[in-house]
């Protein structure tokens, strides 16, 4: 057996924190660093067992790590990733990918031209349920993909924005939290050709949306809606309604996205399946519910256990630059037609 990736870790926040504790379970992963220049990250290393740095510059030089994870802030990713792949070093980069679409076009070409492979870290994707719900769509079973809705709708405390930046311009939800679902959109139903959109502040009042209506429609053809608030007492977003993070309470009940084509639907994450027993039927004859099974699994620490066969070079990453930087560009495509009111087309992004 091979000795396990010494993966370092830059950004010891809370999702570096939250990865530290999936790589600790890990035997085929061990973590040999920290960088952060926070005040409390040498603490954090000192209680890890592991060397600090604050600059991940020296991280890079001085240790030579065989991978690392990238968890610090958002303008950072793009110039940090950078500087790994100029050092041969395969990365897991948190989402998003960059906050631009120029930069992360230049980490695209990086990440080709090097040969180093990075993974962006959208790990719902690594979820079994969204494996499952995948599978589902592809093999046909709802027939032709046609109505896609879906719902992120949650009140967030009003402490959450006593953090100035998150009252800012650019950092509102679209990015912070719809990219997320977004991204799910695009896994499950495929390139969305243009949106439409109304974005408001009319809640709280801050230089950020806090509630968007996006129309899509899909490449396939299929037409959806996502509408999300961070400002209503809501139960409908997959983090209330998953249960993959404890730390939200769960609503098991309630479904975040449902998918509807001409044999069939599907409600997520319930993951019940609707169809009719004849080909023929209508709105007439009752609707068969089936409950789809799949095996539930962490998915960051599944999300983990795939980087460190990215980085050996067994498997190609499940999400890579290009395909996060679409997720990108379908965001920037929702601003400029809420800015606009016009239909937009998201910019093309080649690997
Ligand atoms: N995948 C998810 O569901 C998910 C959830 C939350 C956050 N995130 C992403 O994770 C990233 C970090 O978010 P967070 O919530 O942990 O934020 P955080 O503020 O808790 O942590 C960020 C850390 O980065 C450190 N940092 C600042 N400058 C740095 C530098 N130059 N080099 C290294 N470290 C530096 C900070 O000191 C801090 O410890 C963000 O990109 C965010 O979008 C992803």
């Amino acid at each position: 057996m091979s000795s396990p990736l010494r993966i370092a870790l830059i950004g010891a926040g809370n999702m570096g924190q939250q990865h530290y504790q999936h790589l600790k379970t890990l035997n085929e992963a061990t973590l040999c660093a920290v960088a952060d220049p926070g005040p409390q990250a040498a603490g954090i290393a000192a209680e890890w067992g592991v060397p600090y740095f604050t600059d991940h510059r020296a991280l890079l030089e001085q240790l030579k790590p065989d991978a690392v994870i990238v968890a610090n802030p958002n303008n950072l990713h793009v110039s940090t990733a950078l500087d790994c792949l100029a050092t041969g070093v395969p990365v897991l980069l948190e989402k998003p990918v960059g906050v631009h679409l120029d930069e992360v076009r230049e980490l695209v070409a990086a990440s080709t031209a090097t040969g180093v492979p990075v993974l962006v870290g959208h790990h719902r994707r690594h979820n079994p349920l969204i494996a499952r719900a995948h599978e589902l769509v592809r093999s046909g079973a709802l027939g032709q993909l046609t109505m896609v809705t879906a719902l992120w709708q949650v009140r967030k405390p009003d402490s959450y924005f006593e953090i100035p930046w998150r009252r800012e311009a650019g950092a509102g939800m679209l990015l912070t939290n719809l990219i997320h679902d977004l991204d799910l959109l695009r896994h499950l139903c495929g390139e969305v050709h243009q949106v439409q959109a109304i974005t408001s502040n009319a809640v709280r009042r801050f230089a950020n949306e806090d509630c968007a209506a996006v129309l899509l429609q899909f490449d396939n053809g299929a037409l959806g809606s996502l509408t999300g608030s961070d400002a209503v007492a809501a139960p409908w977003s997959w983090e209330l309604d998953s249960g993959e993070n404890p730390v939200y309470p769960l609503q098991a009940d309630q479904p975040c996205y449902l998918l509807a084509g001409t044999a069939g639907a599907l409600s997520i994450p319930q993951l019940k399946r609707w169809h009719y027993a004849e080909a023929d039927a209508g709105w007439h004859q009752p609707l068969q519910a089936v409950q789809e099974c799949f095996n539930a699994d962490e998915a960051l620490r599944l999300q983990l256990q795939h980087f460190v066969k990215v980085a050996r070079g067994e498997a190609k990453p499940l999400v890579s630059v290009a395909d996060a930087a679409r997720t990108l560009a379908l965001i920037e495509a929702i601003r400029e037609a809420a800015a606009s009111g016009r239909a937009c087309v998201p910019a093309r992004i080649e690997e």
